[in-house]
């Protein structure tokens, strides 16, 4: 069988980790494939840093937008993020192309999503964006798949592996909000621009995405009430704890009756609650359906490991041929929810 040939834009810890993935577990992937899935042509703003990479196999592209134009590429795997600029002129140009397009870009789809979801159906190819929501978690798959025979009413969690972990180790190492940013950078779970993390909006943008699968409904990343962590101090983690509560970051989106509510705040979580359980860098969903009842997961949301995981999987579904509608049904078939204030339920 024909190999499946990726070109890959952007290399940084997430890039460098699907090349990695490809290669160490080869043979593995090409089984669940049914086919190679090779990378073939590669781009990224510096090609001279350090990666501990040999690129001397694949193709280096200057401009990372004329990947979707290459005959040796059958899907671009879009890692260069932001939620505009050469990222989407990137996504729109291949899957226009009729290739196929996987991206872990969670504000390009907060904002763009459903304009590229109506141009993979209209050329017949697939949009998949594992990665871009909870890291290595398959929360898409869960939603959109898993738990396709349900009404889903209710989805929320912990959707930033930054937030979690500069609140986890603040209280439980006593440090302050600064040193433990600079960690989480230093780990590369961080967004380029931080305060995308530590203001919430990074969450908003998978809640958002989350919200559209699990409701059926039009992703509407304008209408999230959004408040970060900025404010919190450790006075504040000792006070709720002292109660029996732990702070977290929560995202919570919920249809009801038709209304869509979307936030993300910091929340008293009580100790006992499975999310005041996840730890660290951890991210964690909970997603409840009228006949499944609750799903929990728990996993690595960010960091190169898991997110590499992600953008395989999407590309094993793509070599074996899946070409699912991006948000679980045609994109004509997703309602506009009229939306309310958060504060007035
Ligand atoms: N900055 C994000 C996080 C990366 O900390 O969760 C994964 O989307």
């Amino acid at each position: 069988p024909h190999p499946l040939r990726i070109g890959l834009a952007g290399l940084g810890n997430v890039g460098a980790g699907v090349v990695r993935l490809l290669a160490d577990n080869a043979d593995l992937v090409a089984r669940r494939a049914d086919r190679p899935v090779v990378v073939t042509a590669v781009s990224a703003r510096d090609r001279n840093r350090n990666r501990n990479l040999d690129l001397a196999p694949y193709a280096w592209v200057d401009d990372a937008t004329e990947l979707a134009g290459r005959d040796d590429v059958d899907v671009v795997v879009e890692l260069i993020g932001g939620s505009d600029g050469p990222a989407l002129t990137l996504a729109r140009r291949s899957i226009d192309a009729g290739k196929a397009l996987v991206t872990a870009n969670k504000a390009m789809l907060a904002h763009h999503g459903l304009d590229l979801a109506a141009r993979a159906e209209a050329r017949g190819t697939a949009l998949r964006y594992e990665a871009a929501v909870a890291g290595g978690i398959p929360i898409i798959k869960a939603l959109g798949e898993g738990m396709a025979a349900n009404r889903i009413d209710r989805v929320y969690g912990l959707l930033n592996g930054t937030c979690n972990y500069i609140l986890t180790r603040m209280e439980s190492e006593r440090l302050a909000f600064a040193t433990v940013l600079a960690e989480a950078q230093a780990a590369g779970f961080a967004e380029a621009d931080p305060s995308f993390d530590i203001d919430g909006i990074d969450t908003a943008h998978k809640l958002a995405i989350l919200a559209a699968l699990a409701f059926g409904s039009r992703i509407d990343f304008g209408s999230v009430a959004t408040q970060g962590i900025r404010a919190i101090e450790l006075a504040d983690l000792d006070q709720a704890a002292a109660l029996g509560f732990r702070i977290k970051l929560v995202g919570l989106a919920e249809n009801l009756d038709g209304t869509l509510f979307q936030r993300v705040h910091p929340a008293l979580v009580p100790l006992d609650h499975p999310l005041a359980a996840a730890s660290g860098a951890l991210n964690a969903v909970a997603a409840e359906g009228d006949f499944v009842g609750r799903l929990f997961f728990q996993g690595r949301g960010a960091g190169e490991g898991p997110t590499a995981s992600a953008v395989v999987a999407d590309l094993v579904d793509i070599a074996r041929g899946v070409t699912t509608h991006p948000f679980g049904m045609p994109v004509a078939a997703l309602t506009a929810l009229p939306t309310a204030d958060p504060a007035s339920r």
